[in-house]
């Protein structure tokens, strides 16, 4: 699902060049988790948002579904994003004016999609809220927040997803939660889950741990008795 082959990215910080990836090479296969971790700075957003082509690298290669992300135009990009990623943030980044429910319908609405409602309502009971759709980010709590930007991210069924420190703003209790109805999500619908955390107890889960320091894998290990 993720091919990813000496990915090199130099950014500019305050005139003075930084090696944020410094020659990763990482393969995902359709079906896997994989948790990211690494401390701080490590590189693990710079390296989602590379994959999610919301940025274009230094040098190297980016296979994701087959397709060369860093070849991609503007219009093929948003597309791609668009068909085959689903992006879970650590600060949910829901629209406050709209419900929850008119939240999940926005990439539908976007996309065309006939039907609005029932795939709504549908995808609100899959992340465990099929009560809360008439009520605004603001009356939510943290978990359900994330469950809504799950709901989201999940509208469009894309086989890969994307959880930027998911759990980052959840105490552990939830925290948890969430992380179960990501390996749920995997389970059911088959979606490749790239998982970055600093947690732990929370990449232990996965069946596989890539860690990051310094811009560069340091390990990668597959955990026989995940989950
Ligand atoms: N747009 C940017 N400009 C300059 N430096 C950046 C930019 N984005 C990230 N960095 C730097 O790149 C390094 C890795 O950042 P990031 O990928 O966010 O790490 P992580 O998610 O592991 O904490 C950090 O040192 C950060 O300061
Ligand atoms: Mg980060």
């Amino acid at each position: 699902m993720v091919r990813v082959r000496d990915l090199v990215m130099r950014l500019a910080s305050g005139g003075r060049p930084v090696t944020v990836l410094d020659g990763v090479s990482l393969q995902v296969e359709t079906g896997e988790v994989v948790a990211v971790t690494g401390p701080s700075g490590s590189g693990k957003s710079t390296l989602l948002g590379l994959v999610a082509g919301l940025d274009a690298p230094t040098s190297g290669t980016i296979e994701v579904a087959g397709v060369d992300v860093t070849r991609l135009d503007e219009r093929a990009l948003a597309r791609f994003r668009r068909e085959t990623i689903g992006f879970v943030f650590q600060a949910y980044h829901l629209i406050p004016t709209l419900t929850a429910a008119e939240n999940v319908a926005v990439p539908l609405e976007l996309a065309g999609v006939g039907d609005v409602e029932p795939r709504v309502t549908a995808l609100l009971a899959e992340v465990g809220l099929g009560a809360r759709g008439h009520h605004y980010p603001a009356q939510l709590s943290g978990g359900e927040q994330q469950r809504v930007a799950i709901a989201r991210a999940l509208a469009l069924a894309p086989p890969l997803l994307l959880a930027d420190e998911p759990t980052g703003n959840l105490d552990s209790v939830t925290g948890e939660q969430i992380v179960d109805l990501l390996l749920a999500l995997n389970r059911e619908r088959g979606a490749t889950l790239l998982l970055v955390t600093h947690e732990a107890g929370l990449a232990a889960r996965a069946g596989r741990v890539v860690a990051l320091r310094d811009g560069r894998v340091v390990s990668d290990r597959s955990l026989a008795a995940a989950r």
